[in-house]
């Protein structure tokens, strides 16, 4: 048996992914758009042995329950393409801290995905990877290919995938994410995923996705940054127009995030190119151009209940660190 370690970084969505046609099989209502985002990463590290059962290490804690069952059901999919019984140990590190609200289960899938297959012989393709990344989370697809990502939503398990539409280098853009104080307990993705259908909105938000998809694609492509900002923050608003018009209603944001939003938008208008997108949570996360970096951090980080802004540029694949044969 072999020894594998794989590392993958978390991914910021333009065009977000909310809701599912199938829920076990994670096949999207509609595609997505996002950037890896380089500096934070998750290492994770699995071996096939003669242990009894699976086990999980995050940040040298033991995990069991829920997050040890989707791990297992992950590698269950591998055992079964390799064709092999043996149990695994999975241990993984993420560099960036758990509650600065980058959603670490991206990076953890993805990087899962590739250490287990290839510790259990398989040398799957780019789409196969990202595929298996998406059963164990969603946006986990799109931590698997290089620079900006889309994933095509597809009409069922084999072409529900992510492709890299293009690589690091092609743009300089930057995320800064202002991390808000919030105690309220938050509602997970995967809970959030499966009440999305219940809002009157969705359905008007997923019709409208081809055009908000190709809108930010073109923006991408041309490096056109105003065109970006506007289907950043529009797609943003939508999905979080179904979040609060869901039952139960979802209220992410918090009086900073909003307050965060008309400071964007201020600045862009001032001349300081800076869009905001956020995820399911508080944090707002600034995309702006590498050269205003420091300034959008430094702005961000004197505004109310902000306690710190990260910085992130454009983020390459999930890659293997190290495989052995034990
Ligand atoms: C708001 O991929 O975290 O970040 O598949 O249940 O793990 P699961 O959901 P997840 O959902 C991501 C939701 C989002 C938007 C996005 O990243 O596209």
């Amino acid at each position: 048996m072999t020894i594998s370690t794989a590392q993958s970084h978390p991914n910021i969505a333009f065009i977000k992914y909310w809701g599912n046609r199938a829920a076990v099989l994670r096949l999207p209502v509609n595609g997505s758009i996002s950037m890896n985002l380089d500096g934070l990463f998750t290492r994770t590290t699995v071996a096939f042995n003669s242990s009894a059962n699976d086990s999980l290490v995050v940040n040298n804690r033991a995990e069991t329950g829920k997050s040890l069952e989707r791990v297992s059901s992950i590698l269950d999919l591998v055992r079964e393409m390799a064709k092999i019984k043996e149990k695994a140990e999975a241990t993984s590190e993420n560099n960036f801290p758990s509650g600065a609200g980058i959603a670490s289960s991206a990076a953890a899938f993805a990087a899962l995905a590739l250490a287990a297959s290839t510790a259990a012989g398989l040398n799957l393709s780019e789409a196969e990877l990202s595929r298996l990344a998406r059963r164990g989370s969603g946006s986990a697809a799109r931590s698997i290919p290089t620079g900006f990502v889309e994933w095509q939503a597809g009409t069922s398990d084999a072409d529900s995938f992510a492709f890299s539409i293009a690589p690091p280098e092609h743009w300089n853009l930057t995320d800064c994410v202002a991390v808000v104080n919030a105690t309220h307990k938050k509602t997970g993705s995967t809970e959030g995923h499966a009440v999305a259908g219940t809002s009157p909105l969705q359905n008007a938000r997923v019709a409208d996705a081809p055009r908000r998809l190709e809108l930010c694609r073109n923006a991408l492509l041309n490096k056109d940054f105003e065109a970006l900002a506007k289907i950043i923050e529009l797609d943003s608003d939508m999905m979080h127009a179904v979040m609060l018009t869901s039952a139960p209603p979802l209220m992410y944001w918090q009086a900073a995030t909003i307050g965060i939003f008309h400071a964007v938008r201020e600045w862009r208008a001032s001349g300081l190119p800076a869009a905001y997108t956020v995820d399911a949570g508080a944090n707002v996360h600034v995309i702006c151009l590498s050269e205003y970096a420091k300034t959008i951090q430094k702005r961000l980080s004197e505004l109310p209940d902000v306690s710190e802004v990260l910085v992130a540029g454009v983020g390459g694949p999930a890659r293997i660190v190290s495989a052995s044969v034990t």
